[in-house]
């Protein structure tokens, strides 16, 4: 049974990876290893984790002696590295979390693989590998920096972050590199676009709107909205990072991403007409409303949900313009393609908001009002 060491699989893509892969592979075992910040949640997991086949640690990825005592109790065959922190926003204000985290954390990570990894030394001097071991890092599209109205990153575009946060992700891949190209690690890549879908904090753009929308606040827009971004179900994400783990090229960077570029504005406008259609076609819907005002005729009124709530507020600083990803290479490689449409996405990801306001209340406890109130204002 081959064993996998999750790192930040109580977050949001890391849990959505960790679901995906315990149904696609029911023989293997799986070791989660997250710190629970304010981003981790133990009930997104919480199915997978009462599971014989998962072992969930909670712990630092920069906590050396955690590491070693996780590769000394388990045979790890594959590392996929989610941990981080992950908000720009948050970054702008606390950049040394960011590096401790991000960097520091990531190295850790490596020197323990490295070292539970190595089985001998070859005449070149360089290491010899455990068999069919790999470390995969998740980074992001952000260390490319932003791109003018034209073109996409490639895997060659250099790197040229401009937040904290995309700055201590490409410190963190050039570390991953420097791993494959010092030691022959094998090692892997991917850097994919906005993900979105279930269980994402709602602490980015598109939870935050169905989460203010439910709860009949202004709709922060940064700027002047016409800010790209492309985004990506995170699902299809998921399958990704199997088919480069599995079948990706050791020492390669794969980008990831569907061509499916939004401007802020039309996310803000497709999330409110989404909400309001659902709300009016289901009258259960209407309940999950936590502003609720009633019309003459004793129903619950929907006719407020409307770009009425759009605000424009203040720009983040040092904002990308604009993001798009050329997949071209994992699609040629591993014939990786998205699945779901964005339409089919975004109802879904909507839908599941709707029907699962628990896990949202149980998330969006104390900090995150303190966050949002220092960010947004009350
Ligand atoms: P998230 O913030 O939802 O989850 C991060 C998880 O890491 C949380 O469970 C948190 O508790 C954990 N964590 C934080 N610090 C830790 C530490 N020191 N040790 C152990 N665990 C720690 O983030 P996400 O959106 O799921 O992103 C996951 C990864 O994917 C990140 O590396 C991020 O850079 C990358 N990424 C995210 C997106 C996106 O759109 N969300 C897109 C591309 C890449
Ligand atoms: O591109 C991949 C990256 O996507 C990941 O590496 C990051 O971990 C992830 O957080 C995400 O970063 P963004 O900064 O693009 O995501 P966010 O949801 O914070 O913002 C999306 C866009 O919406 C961005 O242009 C800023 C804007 N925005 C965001 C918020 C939270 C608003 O206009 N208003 C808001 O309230």
């Amino acid at each position: 049974m081959e064993t996998y060491l999750i790192t930040g699989g109580a977050g949001f893509i890391g849990g959505n990876f960790l679901k995906y892969m315990m149904q696609r592979y029911p023989d293997a075992r799986f070791v989660v290893l997250d710190a629970l910040t304010y981003a981790g949640n133990l009930g997104t997991i919480a199915e997978e984790t009462a599971s014989p086949r998962c072992t969930f640690v909670k712990g630092d990825i920069g906590d050396r002696d955690i590491c070693r005592q996780i590769f000394e109790r388990h045979d790890i065959r594959y590392v996929v590295n989610f941990a981080a922190e992950s908000h720009v926003d948050r970054s702008i204000e606390n950049p040394q979390l960011f590096l401790q985290t991000n960097v520091l954390g990531t190295q850790t990570l490596l020197d323990t693989a490295r070292q539970f990894w190595t089985v001998g030394k070859g005449a070149d001097g360089y290491p010899e590998w455990k068999q069919g071991v790999r470390f995969h890092q998740i980074s992001t599209d952000e260390v490319y920096g932003t791109l003018g109205s034209e073109g996409y990153f490639t895997e060659d575009t250099p790197l040229c972050p401009h937040s904290p946060y995309s700055a201590s992700k490409a410190a963190a891949d050039m570390l991953v590199k420097a791993y494959a190209d010092t030691y022959r690690m094998p090692v892997s890549i991917t850097r994919c676009s906005n993900n979105y879908g279930p269980y994402h904090f709602p602490e980015k753009l598109i939870p935050l709107l169905i989460n203010n929308i439910l709860e009949g606040r202004p709709l922060p827009v940064y700027g002047d909205g016409q800010h790209v971004r492309d985004w990506l179900y995170v699902e299809d994400h998921c399958k990704a990072i199997d088919m480069v783990l599995h079948h990706g090229r050791p020492g390669e960077v794969y980008n990831v991403g569907g061509h499916n570029e939004k401007k802020n504005i039309e996310i803000v406008r497709l999330t409110i007409a989404g909400i309001r259609q659902m709300v009016d076609a289901n009258p259960a819907y209407r309940q999950v409303l936590r502003k609720k005002e009633l019309a003459a005729d004793g129903s619950i009124r929907t006719d407020w949900i409307d770009e009425g709530l759009i605000t424009y507020v203040k720009d983040r600083l040092g904002h990308d313009r604009r993001y798009a990803i050329d997949p071209s290479k994992i699609t040629a490689e591993l014939g990786w393609v998205p699945d779901t449409p964005f339409e089919e996405g975004i109802r879904k990801t909507i839908v599941w908001y709707l029907e699962h306001q628990d896990w949202v209340e149980s998330v969006i406890s104390g900090s995150y009002r303190q966050y949002y109130e220092h960010m947004y204002g009350a």
